[in-house]
C-alpha cells in the first residue's frame, strides 16, 4: 500500500495529527509513514494492553537520537528492554514509590510557601517558571544533589528546557541539546566525587542509590549513564509544572473547582489531578517497534514497523469517555481507573513494562501544590492564555500570570 510521509504534518498538527488521522481512517487503525518508517497508530485500552506486551513491541531500537540527546538520555532506562530493564526499572520504583513520597512532598510545599510568601508584595508571577523553580529546589533536596539557592533559577531552566525541546527542529531542540550536556556533565562529576568519597551523601538519597547502583551485568553504571538516569528523576520532577499551569487554567476557566479543593477535600483533589492529567496535552503518543508481524483487530502490523500509542486521542474518545472536551473531575470519584484507560505517563504494570515509575509522584505533588494554589486569592491579569495543540509539549502561552497573591480570606 501506498504511504505519504507524515513527518511535516505531525510538526504542523501536533497533537491533532493522530486523531485526525484516525477520523479519516477506514478502521481503527491507522496505517502511516513518519519519518521514513512505516508507522501504525492504534488507541483504545485494549490497543495500550497489546502495546505493552514486549512479545508484540519493543522500545529499544524505536526511540530517535534527537529525543536521547534532549529528553531522556543516552543509555537511560527508555532505551532499555528484557532484564537490562527490569533491573534498572527496579532501581526507580526502589526510590520514587512508598516512604520517599511523602518527603518529596514536603520538602517540594516546603519550597512553596516560602516562594508563596515572596508572592505577598504584589508582583507579577509567572507560574510556570515559579513552579519550575519550587520543584527543582525540592527534588534537589529530596534527591541529595547539593545546590546553592542561587543556582536554582538556571538549573530549573535547563531541566525545562530538556522537556521544551525534544520535539521540535528549532532552536528549542538546540536549547535542549545544549542544557542536557551541561547538566550531565555536572552530574556525571558529582557521581565521581561520590564514588571517590570526595562529596558524603545522604544514606539511601537517590543520589547514593544511583550513584552505587548495579546493573543485570553487576557493574556500577559508567558515571554518564549514572548522570542520565540521576537527571532522569530532577527532570520530570519540574516538568510537573507544565501541570500546575494547566491546573492554574482549570482553576481560572471553571472557578466552582476551587472550593472543594481550598476546603481540603482529598477525594476530589485527587480526582482533579486525574482530570487535569486526562484533559490536558502532555506526551502527544508512545512509540515502539513490532517484533514480529502482527494483527491488531484484523488489521496487518508488518514486522518492524513502528507501533504508536495515540495518548491524546484516547484522551479525547467519546467512546471511552463521556464529554471528553468537559473538565470534569467528578468523572474520576468513587470509581477504579484501569491500568490501560488513562495513560498519560504510560499503562500496565510499571515494574513490568515501561510505565512512568514516578507516576505517585507526579499526583501527589500536583495534588498538594494544586490545593495551595487553590488557597490563595490573586488577579489574573489580560494576557495569552491559549494552549496551542500544535506546540509539543503544549503550555499556556503566558506562562500563567498572576498579581497581588495572598492568602484567601
Ligand atoms: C516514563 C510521563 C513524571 C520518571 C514516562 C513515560 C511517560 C511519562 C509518558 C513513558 C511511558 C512508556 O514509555 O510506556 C510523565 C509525565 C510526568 C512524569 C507527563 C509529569 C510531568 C515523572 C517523574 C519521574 C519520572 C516525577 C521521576 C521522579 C520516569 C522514568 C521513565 C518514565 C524513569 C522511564 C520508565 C521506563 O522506561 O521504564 N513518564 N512522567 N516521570 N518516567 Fe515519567
Amino acid at each position: 500500500m501506498f504511504l505519504p510521509d507524515n513527518t511535516i504534518p505531525l510538526l504542523l498538527q501536533g497533537y491533532a495529527w493522530l486523531p485526525q488521522l484516525r477520523r479519516r481512517a477506514s478502521g481503527e487503525v491507522v496505517h502511516t509513514r513518519v519519518g521514513g518508517q512505516r508507522a501504525v497508530a492504534l488507541r483504545g485500552p485494549d490497543a495500550a494492553r497489546f502495546f505493552y506486551d514486549e512479545d508484540h513491541v519493543e522500545r529499544h531500537t524505536a526511540l530517535p537520537g534527537p529525543i536521547k540527546s534532549t529528553l531522556f538520555g543516552h543509555g537511560a532506562v527508555h532505551t532499555l528492554d528484557g532484564t537490562g530493564h527490569r533491573v534498572r526499572k527496579a532501581m526507580f520504583l526502589s526510590l520514587l514509590t512508598g516512604d520517599g513520597i511523602g518527603s518529596l512532598v514536603r520538602y517540594t510545599t516546603a519550597a512553596w510557601d516560602e516562594a508563596a510568601a515572596s508572592w505577598a508584595d504584589g508582583r507579577r508571577v509567572v507560574l510556570f517558571d515559579e513552579a519550575a523553580a519550587i520543584l527543582a529546589r525540592g527534588v534537589c533536596r529530596w534527591t541529595g544533589i547539593p545546590l546553592a539557592e542561587s543556582e536554582v533559577p538556571a538549573l530549573a531552566s535547563d531541566l525545562v528546557a530538556m522537556v521544551d525541546g525534544f520535539a521540535t527542529p528549532g532552536s528549542r531542540h538546540w536549547r535542549a541539546r545544549t542544557a542536557r550536556a551541561r547538566r550531565e556533565a555536572w552530574l556525571r562529576y558529582l557521581v565521581e566525587y561520590v564514588r571517590d568519597g570526595v562529596a558524603t551523601v545522604p544514606a539511601g538519597s537517590a543520589l547514593d542509590v544511583v550513584a552505587h547502583h548495579r546493573d543485570a551485568d553487576g557493574e556500577q553504571l559508567d558515571p554518564h549513564t549514572a548522570a542520565v538516569e540521576l537527571l532522569n528523576i530532577i527532570r520530570p520532577t519540574t516538568a510537573v509544572c507544565w501541570f500546575v499551569s494547566f491546573a492554574a487554567h482549570a482553576l481560572h476557566r471553571w472557578p466552582r473547582h476551587r472550593a472543594p479543593l481550598r476546603e481540603g477535600d482529598d477525594a476530589f483533589a485527587e480526582a482533579f489531578t486525574h482530570e487535569i492529567r486526562r484533559f490536558y496535552p502532555f506526551a502527544p503518543f508512545l512509540g515502539g517497534r513490532a517484533v514480529r508481524d502482527l494483527t491488531w483487530r484484523g488489521e496487518k502490523i508488518p514486522a518492524r514497523s513502528l507501533v504508536l500509542l495515540d495518548v491524546y486521542g484516547q484522551h479525547h474518545d467519546p467512546a471511552l469517555w463521556k464529554e471528553p472536551y468537559t473538565f470534569d473531575p467528578r468523572r474520576f470519584i468513587g470509581r477504579e481507573i484501569d491500568a490501560f484507560e488513562l495513560i498519560p505517563q504510560g499503562g500496565g504494570d510499571p515494574a513490568a513494562g515501561h510505565r512512568c515509575p514516578g507516576e505517585a509522584i507526579t499526583v501527589a505533588l500536583l495534588k498538594a501544590l494544586s490545593m495551595r494554589l487553590a488557597q490563595l486569592d490573586y488577579d489574573v491579569p489580560e494576557q495569552d492564555l491559549d494552549i496551542s495543540l500544535r506546540r509539543i509539549p503544549a503550555r499556556p502561552a503566558s506562562g500563567f500570570v498572576l498579581t497581588g497573591a495572598r492568602a484567601a480570606a
